[in-house]
């Protein structure tokens, strides 16, 4: 590959987040300071590099939308672009990793099935000098990752738990001496996102468990007891059928606090099972039930009824984000960083930048995913 990083960039100039967050090729492109032709308005003919791309899996609709999104941003800016989906399989995600290392990329941009797997072929990342980006999940306990590009994890949480909060009015109900019955139905414990969400759920709702206001009946509220392994939209059905069944005989379930819009498609089978119905007809009452991703078939769900809100995380802007941190690793720009407290791996508080996630329902829906193009009306009959 042709490094066409300006060598005077690597001066002075070069700011210093820079020389954290991308060393490795930082040094790379010293020793190739000959090539001093920028890419900048390179098509797509991928000569501005390689960015390889490794994604979880497919089987959830976001990540295609990020592949996608991120190809396309790429690409327009001259990038040769290589997508991996390990289809939610570790092992198959570190063979793609290794791969994609074997071929000499310029830039690897991954988003991790198990985030603290990926120790040792990241490792060959950094021999490499090939820079890392982390996506949506911090890649753990490594030293070779620049910079994380994601929403606000702990956000995504809050923003649930006030929607909750609002909605259900829970202050009236405390002083009304009423209650909910509500269960939670959380992340994977090996994505790092998930106790960061549960994290923010709970700084919101623990004060209403505290005080009776919100009952679990399950007494399932702690993050080992409602985490949902590779984030399984057949187990969270499971665990809500057997919590409905032990727990739900004689009283209704108000709330499903799920952390993700396949837990809610879950959840719906489940209750449909136990002879809940969203036309309300007969002793069950549909009850409030909370997703992440703002999938399409989510946004359907919500129009519909059968779920009540999402978190709209907009995928075109987290793509814009880390395209420049994949910039600011091969072409020595300055990329955009909002956070550099919050995301520590274990090894270094990696730079991040933290897009703003916002809960959309029925009420809202039109202007956050419609207007801004997200999704056409077609798409959304
Ligand atoms: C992402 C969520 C997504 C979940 C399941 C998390 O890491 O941040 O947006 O819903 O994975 O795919």
């Amino acid at each position: 590959m042709k490094r066409r990083v300006l060598s005077l960039l690597l001066g002075t100039a070069m700011v210093s987040s820079m020389l954290v967050g991308c060393g490795g090729s930082g040094d790379a492109a010293a020793t190739d300071s000959a090539a001093t032709e920028d890419s900048a308005g390179a098509e797509s003919s991928g000569e501005g590099g390689t960015i390889g791309l490794a994604m979880p899996t497919q089987s959830s609709e976001r990540w295609i939308n990020d592949a996608d999104n991120m190809q396309k941003q790429l690409e327009a800016k001259g990038y040769k672009v290589e997508v991996q989906f390990a289809e939610d399989d570790v092992q198959q995600q570190v063979s793609q990793i290794e791969n994609l290392i074997a071929k000499d990329v310029d830039c690897l941009v991954v988003a991790a099935v198990d985030s603290s797997a990926l120790v040792n072929a990241l490792a060959q990342a950094k021999e490499k000098e090939i820079p890392v980006i982390a996506y949506d999940r911090l890649l753990m306990d490594t030293d070779a990752v620049s910079y994380y590009a994601t929403f606000d994890n702990k956000g995504v949480g809050t923003k649930i738990g006030e929607y909750i909060k609002e909605k259900k009015e829970l202050d009236k109900a405390k002083e009304a001496g009423e209650s909910y019955t509500i269960e939670f139905f959380m992340g994977s414990p090996d994505d790092n996102n998930a106790l960061f969400l549960y994290n923010g759920i709970m700084e919101v709702l623990q004060p209403y468990l505290d005080d009776g206001t919100l009952v679990c009946k399950s007494g399932r509220t702690s993050f080992d007891d409602t985490c949902i392994l590779r984030w399984s939209q057949e187990t969270a059905q499971k665990n809500c059928e057997d919590i409905l069944t032990a727990n739900y005989a004689n009283e209704d379930l108000d709330i499903a606090c799920t952390a993700f819009d396949g837990f809610s498609y879950g959840v719906r089978s489940a209750l449909e099972g136990a002879g809940y119905s969203i036309k309300n007809t007969d002793s069950k009452v549909w009850p409030m039930i909370t997703g992440q991703d703002a999938e399409l078939m989510a946004t359907k769900n919500i129009i519909a009824g059968y779920q009540t809100m999402s978190i709209y995380k907009d995928t075109r802007l987290l793509a814009e984000k880390c395209v420049s941190m994949v910039d600011a690793c091969l072409k020595g720009t300055e990329p955009e960083i909002n956070d550099t407290e919050q995301y520590d791996n274990g090894k270094l508080v990696v730079p991040s930048y933290l897009c703003e996630p916002q809960a959309v329902d029925k009420d809202n829906y039109q202007e956050l995913l419609v207007d801004s193009g997200y999704y056409t009306e077609d798409q959304l009959k």
